[in-house]
C-alpha cells in the first residue's frame, strides 16, 4: 500500500564555514513510518532536526510538511502545524512539574485552550508512563524519567510528525527496550517517526526504513539490517 508523503526535503545545502554538513540532500517521508538516522559523531544528524524543525537556517534547499512549503516558516508555525521534536539535550523548565512542562507544550505549539490541555496531558502522562511523576518539578527527575519527559513534552504539542534526537544513550538495555516499545505505540498511534539513535539496537528493532549520513551526504538507505551491512556504512562506523 502507497503511503502519502508527509515530509520532502529537496537540494538541501547546509554548511558551517568549511564543514560541509548536507551537500544536496534530498529525501522522503511517507505518513505511518518511523524512519531512523544514522551517522558517526558530528556528521549533522542534529543540525538536519534543526533545519527540519526550522532553528537552524538552511544554505539552500526546500523543506515541503504536509504539502506546505515551509522553507522559511518560522518554528513556532512549524510545530502547530504539527512537527514534534525531542532534543539530544532536554532543556524543561526545570523549576516546573513535569505535567505542567505538557501543559505549556500543549498550549503553545499544540493549540490547546487552558480548558482543554488538561484531559490531554492526562492521556499524554499515561502514554509515557509518567502518572505517578506528574506532581514532580521536572528538574528532580532521574535520567530515564527526563528522557521519558522528554518524549512526553514533544507528545504533548500533538505531533503528525516526531522528530527524536537520541533518547535511549546512555539508558541500560532493559529502558531501551522501553523506549522501542514506546517508539512502538507512537507509531501505532497514528504518528510517523524520524529517529537519531546510535544504540544500533533500536534502529534494528523499531525503523521501518534507516538513512545513513555522513560527509554531508546520503550513504545508504532502505531496509535497517541492509543498510548497515553496506560497504559505504561499514568503513564509516568500522573502518573496514
Ligand atoms: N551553530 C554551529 N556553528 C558551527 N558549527 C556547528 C554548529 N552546530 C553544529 N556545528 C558543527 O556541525 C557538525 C555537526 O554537528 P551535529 O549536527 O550536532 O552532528 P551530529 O548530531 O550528527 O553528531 C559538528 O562538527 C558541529 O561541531
Ligand atoms: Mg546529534
Amino acid at each position: 500500500m502507497m503511503s502519502a508523503t508527509l515530509l520532502s526535503v529537496s537540494n538541501l545545502n547546509k554548511s558551517f564555514g568549511a564543514v560541509t554538513i548536507a551537500d544536496d540532500i534530498s529525501f522522503d517521508i511517507y505518513e505511518g513510518e518511523v524512519v531512523g538516522i544514522i551517522g558517526p559523531n558530528g556528521a549533522g544528524k542534529t543540525t538536519l532536526f534543526g533545519m527540519l524543525a526550522g532553528t537552524v537556517g538552511a544554505d539552500s534547499g526546500t523543506i515541503k510538511f504536509g504539502g506546505s512549503n515551509i522553507s522559511s516558516t518560522p518554528t513556532y508555525v512549524r510545530a502547530q502545524m504539527g512537527m514534534g521534536r525531542t532534543y539530544q539535550i532536554p532543556r524543561p523548565f526545570t523549576h516546573m512539574t513535569v505535567a505542567d512542562n505538557m501543559r505549556v507544550a500543549s498550549m503553545f505549539a499544540g493549540g490547546l485552550e487552558p480548558a482543554e490541555c488538561g484531559d490531554w496531558v492526562k492521556q499524554v502522562l499515561e502514554f509515557t508512563g509518567l502518572t505517578s511523576q506528574k506532581d514532580m518539578l521536572a528538574g528532580k527527575l532521574s535520567l530515564l524519567g527526563r528522557k521519558r519527559h522528554e518524549l512526553a513534552r514533544a507528545l504533548a504539542t500533538r505531533p503528525s510528525l516526531l522528530l527524536v534526537d537520541e533518547v535511549a544513550a546512555g539508558l541500560t538495555d532493559a529502558e531501551v527496550d522501553e523506549f522501542i516499545a514506546l517508539i512502538r505505540k507512537v507509531r501505532d498511534s497514528g504518528i510517523t517517526v524520524v529517529w537519531i539513535e546510535h544504540v544500533m539496537k533500536t534502529m534494528l528493532s523499531a525503523t521501518d526504513r534507516l538513512l545513513a549520513i555522513a560527509g554531508g551526504k546520503i550513504i545508504a538507505s532502505g531496509k535497517p539490517q541492509d543498510v548497515i551491512e553496506t560497504k559505504e556504512v561499514r568503513r564509516v562506523y568500522l573502518g573496514a
